[in-house]
């Protein structure tokens, strides 16, 4: 038995934070963001609206295209930075819940942007040794609130939405997940880091009052390293199974930066039809931003079943990771 990438489906919150309203917040252009990111705007979630609410409302989807039913889903894995509780319940246990789907095996994972490549990983393994049969694999974000909005350099980038699939079992290599690597270099750390608030820096008003609660970004150093990484990532997993670019049908890489994914697509000689990109309209949504990018190829009519997908991931920790899987929605 082969892994097998079942469904996909995706929620993004419908109010609009454009780059003309980022201006009245701080001093940045729309021209500028545009140039050096390609992002336009983002989707941000309500005050009522958490991670699970928006996680819920792409399982429902991701489960309903898949033809099971919720009870047939036997682990949520639920990739996510911001979760709804800081220590617990996790937020899969929250969105199990909300399924209505109890005694089920649920936990999260934090691996940042690489989050959902990671959940796959998982996935894969548990239904290719038989422990489970269908994993819901989720990828979902409300950063809003752990974006420093007085920090011109990230509160452009980033946005909230959720995105999810279901991994069933499949006996014919076709439908199958080929491949998938994940990674991390610890010692980049700092790189992306949200410092306070953790059991090493715990929150206090002097954390609160030096704003060590919001995410921080070295973002030129990890712009490098997100191009080499990622390249490089790509380049190992294809030889590994064989491949060239030309066997993808299409490269899904995380929606971080226009230029990143430009960079990325052109060393690697993908043609540019063949390169997801939803950052324009979703900016960086990090463990969301694959399974959206996926979502939105599917829902716009690209992405048919059969086609062969190539993820490329990178993130917090850092981290990365890659995959090479057939889209197996009937
Ligand atoms: O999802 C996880 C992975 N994340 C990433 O891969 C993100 C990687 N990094 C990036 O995408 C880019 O580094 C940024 C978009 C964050 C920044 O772009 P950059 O081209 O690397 O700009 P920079 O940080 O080198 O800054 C260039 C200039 C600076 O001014 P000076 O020192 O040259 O006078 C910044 O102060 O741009 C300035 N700047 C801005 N100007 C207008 C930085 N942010 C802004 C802004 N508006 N929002």
């Amino acid at each position: 038995m082969y892994a097998s990438f079942k469904s996909i489906g995706a929620y993004v919150p419908p109010q609009r934070l454009t780059n003309k309203d980022l201006e009245k917040m701080v001093d940045t252009s729309d021209e500028w963001i545009k140039q050096r990111t390609g992002i336009e705007e983002r989707r941000i979630a309500s005050k009522e609206q958490s991670t699970s609410d928006l996680a819920y409302e792409a399982a429902k989807v991701a489960i309903e295209r898949s033809g099971l039913a919720n009870e047939e889903i036997d682990a949520i894995v639920c990739a996510t930075i911001s979760p709804d509780y800081f220590c617990m319940p996790s937020t899969a246990c929250v969105v199990a819940d909300k399924l209505g789907i109890s005694h089920v095996t649920a936990f999260d994972i934090s691996a940042a942007c690489s989050g959902f490549v990671y959940a796959l990983n998982i996935a894969k393994a548990f239904v290719e040794s038989g422990i489970k049969k269908n994993v819901l694999i989720i990828g979902a974000e409300k950063l809003t609130p752990f974006v420093d909005y007085e920090e011109r350099t990230t509160c452009i980038l980033f946005g909230d939405g959720a995105g999810a699939a279901v991994i069933g079992t499949t006996d014919k290599k076709e439908e199958s997940v080929i491949d998938v690597h994940t990674s991390s270099d610890g010692s980049f750390q700092d790189f992306l880091i949200t410092p306070g608030c953790g059991s090493k820096n715990p929150c206090s008003q002097n954390v609160i009052d030096e704003r060590l609660h919001f995410m921080k970004m070295k973002g030129n150093e990890t712009f490098k390293v997100a191009v080499n990484t990622l390249t490089k990532d790509v380049k190992n997993i294809l030889e590994k199974n064989s491949m060239t670019s030309e066997d993808i049908d299409f490269f899904i890489p995380h929606q971080a930066n226009f230029r990143i994914i430009d960079a990325v697509g052109k060393k690697l000689s993908f043609p540019t039809e063949k390169v997801v990109l939803t950052v324009a309209k979703y900016g960086n949504t990090s463990a969301a931003s694959i399974p959206m990018a996926i979502n939105d190829w599917y829902e716009s009519g690209k992405l048919k079943s059969g086609d062969l997908m190539l993820l490329d991931t990178f993130g917090g920790g850092l981290t990365w990771g890659s995959s090479i899987s057939y889209f197996a929605q009937k």
